[in-house]
């Protein structure tokens, strides 16, 4: 275990918290495997009854780590992390609830398009680049967010590239509140707390009807991934990842 990130348990309530603040929460393979077995473990202990995620103050997560995407552009092996990781989000059998300051890029923001409540502070900004990297969708944001936001709010977000202010994802319906930097870690938790406090059996039922046969989630994750990683070896991405890497501050 690195401590990159830090798993905590409050009563029922397993807490992932992201924490790489010198790199903004850019997530490594490392962190994608230990959030991967962090949700798998949360699942199989009945004394948990809801996943948190949450990031350190002012990053949630500036999304994957591009020196990782560099790696696999050069020839490099991209190991299976980011798939367990993908796949355990999709099938997690427990709610999870997101707290979301700050940086919130690529996969920090479509972790929360697989969250049952998201709580965003008003400096928050979600942004997805990957057209911009030469890259696709991922994490099965092609097929959620149009459902959530509508085709051209789902363009807006995934196709131009466009930052939503926590204003514009509550409007949106991409998140469920804002509040206070100061309040936001104390807000996700109470509400985890409160999903906790809910009959576990009725609750999961519920919200198993609420997002249906994950198996359509889990082939779109799958289809996203092999483009993917076909683009992350294109004259489009290699550029556009070179261009990061050597960029003057
Ligand atoms: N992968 C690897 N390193 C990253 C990173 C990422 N996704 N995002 C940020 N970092 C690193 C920076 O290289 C920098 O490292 P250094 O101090 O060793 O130079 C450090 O984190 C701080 O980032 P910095 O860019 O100085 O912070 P900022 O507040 O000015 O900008 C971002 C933050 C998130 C806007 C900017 O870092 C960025 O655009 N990152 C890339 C985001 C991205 O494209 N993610 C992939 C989406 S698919």
């Amino acid at each position: 275990m690195s401590d990159h990130i830090v798993i905590e348990r409050q009563d029922a309530v397993q807490i992932i918290r992201m924490n790489r603040p010198d790199k903004k929460n850019a997530i490594t393979r490392a962190m994608y495997a230990e959030m991967a077995a962090a949700l798998k473990a949360g699942d199989a202990d009945p004394a948990v009854r809801v996943h948190v995620f949450l990031g350190v103050p002012g990053a949630f997560s500036a999304g994957n780590d591009l020196a990782d995407f560099m790696a696999i552009a050069t020839g490099g092996e991209g190991g299976t992390e980011v798939w367990d990781f993908l796949a355990a989000l999709a099938l997690v059998e427990k709610p999870i609830v997101s707290g979301v300051d700050g940086i919130a890029v690529g996969i920090g923001t479509t972790i929360n398009l697989h969250c049952d409540l998201t709580f965003a502070t008003p400096r928050t900004v979600f942004r997805t680049p990957f057209v911009d990297l030469g890259l696709v969708p991922e994490a099965g944001s092609s097929l959620l967010a149009p459902r959530i936001l509508g085709r051209q709010g789902a363009f807006a977000l995934l196709g131009l590239g466009e930052g939503f202010s926590a204003e514009r994802a509550l409007a949106s319906g991409l998140i469920y509140k804002v509040v206070a930097e100061g309040e936001l870690e104390a807000a996700t938790l109470a509400a985890a707390r409160e999903i906790a406090a809910k009959p576990p059996q009725a609750l999961k039922i519920a919200r198993d009807l609420m997002r249906g046969d994950p198996a359509e989630l889990v082939a779109r994750i799958k289809e996203e991934g092999e483009h993917f990683r076909a683009r992350l070896m294109s004259d489009e991405a290699r550029a556009a990842l070179m261009a990061f890497m050597t960029r003057k501050k």
